[in-house]
C-alpha cells in the first residue's frame, strides 16, 4: 500500500523510519518531510493546510492511508476532510482532537466521565478567573485554553504572580478563554494507546524530561529527552490509566457521536492518591515516539491501517509488541532554544550511527551537500540496550560523535528512573 505521512519533525522521522520497515508498504511518501525523512520516504511540496489539495494528491498517487503527525492539522480538520474523500486516515477528527485543542473541552470530558484529574475552573472573563483563582492553593496551575505550543501554561508560586499571569493571559485583543487547576504533585509520566473508536490498543509508556536544563531546570520546552518504557508505571498503575482515564475517554467520545481513531497521548501525574490525567494530546509525543519507534516490532503500516479502518484487534496483552528492552533519546537542540534558537548551523552527522544508535532529524534542512539546523530542536539521538543504563550510554556514545558547534543537549536524560535503578543494585 501507499502511505502518506503528513509532518516534518523528530516524530515523523522515526514513523517514517518505523513505516519503511513494514512489508506491507510500496511507497511512501511524506509531506513537508525533512532531509531525514527522505532517507525513507519521496518528499513532496503539499500544502497541507490546502485539505483539497492534499486529497487530491491521495487519488493521484494511489495512497490507501494518510498518517498525519502533529495536532495542528487535526485540530484544523485534516482528517476529517480526507475521510470525506473516502481515503483511511491514521489522526482523530476535528471534533475528537479537542481533547488536545481545547484544554475547558477536556476537562469537562473528564468532569462528565468521572475521570481522576485536577479539579478546575473554567472561564472568558478575566474578573471571573481573578475570583476563581483565590480559591486555589499555591502553585496555581493557569491554562490558555488553546493550542500554544507547549506555552499556554503557566505555573505561578504567588497569588501576585498568577495575577500577572491572568492579566497577560486575557490581553490579547480578543479575549481568552482559561483553566485554572489545581496544581497536582508527583510523577509525571506519558501513556499512548491506539484506538479504532471502539477498541484500545496499550501502546506504551515513556518519561519525557520538559525542563531545558539539567536537573529539570529552566523553561519548559517540547520535550528534551525520553526513554520507554517507564518502570514507574507498574502493572498495576498502568491498568488503572487505562480503565479510569483512557477507556472512559474514549468511550464517551464514541457516545458523543465523535470516535476517536489514532494515537491518544495521556500525560499523567501519579500522584499520592492514584494516576490523574494532567492532559490529553491527540498524536504521538515527540520525543517520546522517537523511544516507541525504536521498541515496536511489528508491521507499523499495517497496525495503523487496521487502527484507521476500525479493525483494530481486541486487546491483546499490554506491549505485547514491543521489546522488552529499553529505549532513550537525547534532543541536541540549537542554542537560544526554547527562546530564539541559533539557526543555520552546520551539522555532522559523522559516524553516530555506527553503533546502532540513530539519529533522527527533528529541525534540519539541506544546504548544498551538508545539513543546517533549521528548528529549536534539531536532533534525536536514540539508542536501545537491553538495561536503561545501557541505552543511555549508546544514546551519548552517539551524541558524541556529532559536530554541531551551535547545539546543546541536557546531559541527565533518564536521571529519575536510572537514580531508582542504582538504588535497587545496591
Ligand atoms: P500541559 O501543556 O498541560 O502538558 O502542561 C505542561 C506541563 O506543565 C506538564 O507537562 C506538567 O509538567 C505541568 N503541569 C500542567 N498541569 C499541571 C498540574 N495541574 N499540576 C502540576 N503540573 C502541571
Ligand atoms: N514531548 C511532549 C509532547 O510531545 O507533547
Amino acid at each position: 500500500m501507499n502511505i502518506l505521512l503528513v509532518g516534518g519533525g523528530g516524530r515523523e522521522h522515526a514513523l517514517a523510519w518505523k513505516l519503511a520497515q513494514s512489508p506491507s508498504l510500496t511507497t511512501l511518501y511524506a509531506a513537508p518531510g525533512n532531509p531525514g525523512i527522505a532517507q525513507h520516504a519521496r518528499t513532496v511540496p503539499l500544502d497541507i493546510d490546502d485539505h483539497a489539495a492534499v486529497g487530491a494528491f491521495c487519488r493521484a498517487h494511489a495512497v490507501s492511508l494518510v498518517v498525519i503527525g502533529p495536532e495542528a492539522p487535526l485540530v484544523a480538520g485534516l482528517a476529517d476532510a480526507l475521510r470525506r474523500d473516502g481515503v483511511a486516515v491514521f489522526g482523530p477528527s476535528a471534533a475528537a482532537a479537542r481533547l488536545e485543542g481545547s484544554k475547558g473541552f477536556a476537562k469537562d470530558l473528564c468532569q462528565r466521565s468521572g475521570i481522576p484529574t485536577a479539579r478546575y475552573v473554567r472561564t472568558a472573563s478575566l474578573e471571573e478567573a481573578r475570583r476563581a483563582v483565590l480559591a486555589f492553593q499555591a502553585p496555581f496551575v493557569l491554562k490558555a485554553d488553546g493550542l500554544a505550543a507547549g506555552k499556554g501554561v503557566v505555573i505561578a508560586e504567588t497569588l501576585a504572580e498568577a495575577e500577572l499571569a491572568l492579566a497577560d493571559l486575557f490581553a490579547g485583543p480578543g479575549g481568552a478563554e482559561v483553566v485554572i487547576e489545581e496544581y497536582l504533585h508527583g510523577e509525571e509520566v506519558s501513556v499512548f494507546a491506539l484506538t479504532d473508536g471502539t477498541r484500545i490498543l496499550p501502546f506504551g509508556s515513556a518519561q519525557d524530561h520538559k525542563r531545558v536544563g539539567d536537573g529539570d531546570t529552566g523553561p519548559n520546552t517540547g520535550g528534551m529527552g525520553a526513554y520507554a518504557p517507564a518502570p514507574v508505571l507498574t502493572p498495576e498503575l498502568c491498568e488503572r490509566v487505562y480503565s479510569q482515564i483512557i477507556a472512559p475517554t474514549v468511550d464517551t467520545l464514541r457516545a458523543d457521536g465523535n470516535p476517536y481513531v489514532g494515537a491518544l497521548y495521556a500525560g499523567v501525574m501519579l500522584t499520592a492518591s492514584g494516576p490523574r490525567l494532567i492532559e490529553y494530546n491527540c498524536r504521538f509525543g515527540d520525543p517520546e515516539c522517537q523511544v516507541l519507534m525504536m521498541l515496536y516490532r511489528g508491521d507499523l503500516a499495517a497496525l495503523l491501517l487496521r487502527c484507521a479502518q476500525g479493525e483494530l484487534d481486541d486487546a491483546p496483552a499490554p506491549d505485547a509488541h514491543f521489546a522488552s528492552r529499553s529505549a532513550l533519546t537525547v534532543v541536541v537542540a540549537a542554542k537560544g532554544y526554547p527562546g530564539q534558537p541559533r539557526l543555520g548551523g552546520r551539522v555532522e552527522l559523522g559516524g553516530a550511527e555506527d553503533g546502532g544508535a540513530v539519529v533522527f532529524q527533528a529541525g534540519t534542512r539541506r544546504e548544498g551537500d551538508h545539513l543546517v539546523a533549521s528548528g529549536g530542536r534539531v536532533l534525536a539521538v536514540t539508542a536501545t540496550g537491553d538495561t536503561l543504563p545501557e541505552a543511555r550510554d549508546a544514546a551519548y556514545r552517539a551524541v558524541e560523535r556529532i559536530g554541531f558547534a551551535d547545539g546543546f543537549w541536557r546531559r541527565d536524560i533518564g536521571w529519575r528512573e536510572l537514580r531508582r535503578a542504582a538504588l535497587r543494585s545496591r
